[in-house]
């Protein structure tokens, strides 16, 4: 089976040129102006990009969480990202307190197969190292690298769920950095947004927006500070998840400039949303945008901007973790605190960084490119992705930078009752999407099947940094 993409203009995060693209099986076998027709199956790219298919580091599907479970299951979550332009997700297996990774690897398992329509791997976020000293979690981290999950994920927030403290956290990044692993942190001090939330509480404050005002930025620039001084004295590369504004990027700039192994991620709502804007405290509505952290004001999306151009940031994702408002973010109706956290936006990403990012002069197509598919392959230990490259897995992206599109609920994947980008009117969008060779959009349309995706065995390079 071979497929033959003819006219497109191909876009890599080192290079742009005019050239057809020839799919042999699941992967890229030639590159190059004027390929002959034969009887290979045709795709006219005229007037298309020609792009790897994006990869989205950091979302949860059919997760339990806040009391519900996360609206989009492997099924729902990877078509809404493929139709999206997105080729690989990677998800999170939780360990949960008292029991054991492999558990939650067997678990995460069970949930995605015979129901993820693109390749999808898993960190695995590490909650309890077991009895005494730790050493039956600290040898489970090594079965998981084993198992192909190469980054671990440690929550400095959500006390009694999933935060740990900072001596588990030191000894997990200890063994991180034997094993080559990348440690991925949540980084909000979830202590003393404990105590704030209580406070609030107590003055009668439970409507969504207090959910943004009791996490300040402080509280996450300080973990971030935290985090990445431990994985230092770990001697561990650490990542820091969806950072949010200027407080915490500025600890994250401190240490890159001192030459410490971090890197950090933005997302997409941080980028264009803001809590003078989504939040101003008006309606119960406002759930729709309750995740962690929260929206910050307006003026921190310039130098969020400024960060991926620079190089602190590094990739853009999403945290997809939907739940509709009507039956699941509605738990917390009469108190912030029951609303689960989490929004969605997997399908969404490419379209709201092609149009505020490459169409506002912000990013060049190239940039794009690096944030959302390229960085995210190198980090995350996947070589076969991430490039449209001779030799590489044939995921690759027929981007239109033409289409007009409105972003609505009434028409998304996404099995959540709202978009938190309702009614936005995007200039580029995903016209055709393949996965390992095989077209999976076609004119916008799901056309694959059910299961077909793979899990995927990443490499451990400690985040491509040594
Ligand atoms: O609100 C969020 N982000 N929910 C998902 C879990 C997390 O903290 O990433
Ligand atoms: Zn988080
Ligand atoms: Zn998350």
């Amino acid at each position: 089976m071979s497929t033959l993409i003819q006219h497109g203009t191909v876009i890599n995060a080192d290079a742009t040129l005019h050239a057809d693209v020839l799919i042999e099986g699941e992967s890229i076998a030639r590159i190059a102006p004027n390929i002959p027709a034969e009887n290979h199956t045709l795709i006219d790219a005229t007037n298309l990009l020609v792009m790897p298919g994006g990869i989205d580091v950091h979302t949860h599907l059919d997760m339990p969480f806040g009391g519900t479970v996360s609206a989009d299951d492997y099924e729902t979550g990877t078509i809404a990202a493929a139709v999206g332009g997105t080729t690989t997700v990677i998800d999170f297996a939780l360990q949960s307190i008292g029991s054991t990774m492999r558990a939650a690897y067997d678990t995460w398992r069970e949930k995605s197969a015979g129901k993820a329509g693109i390749d999808y791997g898993l960190h695995m976020a590490v909650t309890d190292l077991g009895p005494g000293s730790g050493q039956q979690g600290l040898r489970e981290m090594e079965e998981m690298v084993a198992e192909g999950i190469s980054s671990f994920k440690l929550f400095m927030a959500y006390p009694n769920v999933l935060m740990i403290d900072d001596g588990l956290m030191l000894k997990v990044m200890q063994k991180a950095a034997q094993l080559n692993a990348l440690c991925l942190v949540h980084a909000e001090n979830g202590s003393v947004i404990d105590i704030v939330i209580a406070q609030m509480l107590a003055e009668g404050k439970t409507a969504p927006h207090y959910h943004a005002l009791s996490r300040s930025t402080q509280a996450e620039a300080e973990a971030t500070h935290r985090a990445i001084a431990i994985a230092e004295m770990a001697g561990a590369s650490v990542y820091i998840v969806h950072l949010s504004n200027t407080d915490s990027l500025r600890e994250l700039k401190h240490a890159q400039q001192r030459g410490v192994r971090a890197l950090a991620e933005t997302c997409t709502q941080y980028l264009v949303l803001s809590r003078e804007e989504q939040m101003p405290g008006k309606s119960w509505d406002e759930a729709k945008f309750v995740f962690t952290p929260p929206l910050r004001s307006k003026s921190n999306h310039d130098p969020l901007w400024q960060a991926l151009t620079d190089g602190s940031l590094c990739i853009v994702s999403t945290d997809h973790c939907p739940f509709r408002l009507a039956d699941q973010k509605s738990l917390g109706r009469h108190d912030f605190t029951k609303i689960p956290n989490g929004g969605p936006g997997i399908e969404n990403r490419l379209q709201i960084l092609w149009h505020h990012g490459v169409n506002a002069g912000r990013l060049n197509p190239q940039q794009f490119v690096e944030l959302c598919c390229t960085a995210p392959a190198r980090i995350f230990g996947m070589p076969s992705k991430g490039a449209v490259s001779v030799g590489k897995d044939a995921d690759i992206l027929l981007w239109d930078p033409h289409a007009d599109y409105t972003i609505t609920a009434a028409t998304q994947r996404m099995a959540t009752d709202y978009n938190m980008f309702e009614g936005w009117q995007v200039r580029g969008n995903a016209k055709h999407v393949f996965s390992r060779g095989e077209l999976v959009v076609k004119d916008g349309q799901w056309i694959g099947t059910t299961g077909r995706g793979k899990f995927l065995q990443r490499e451990a390079n400690a985040g491509g940094l040594t």
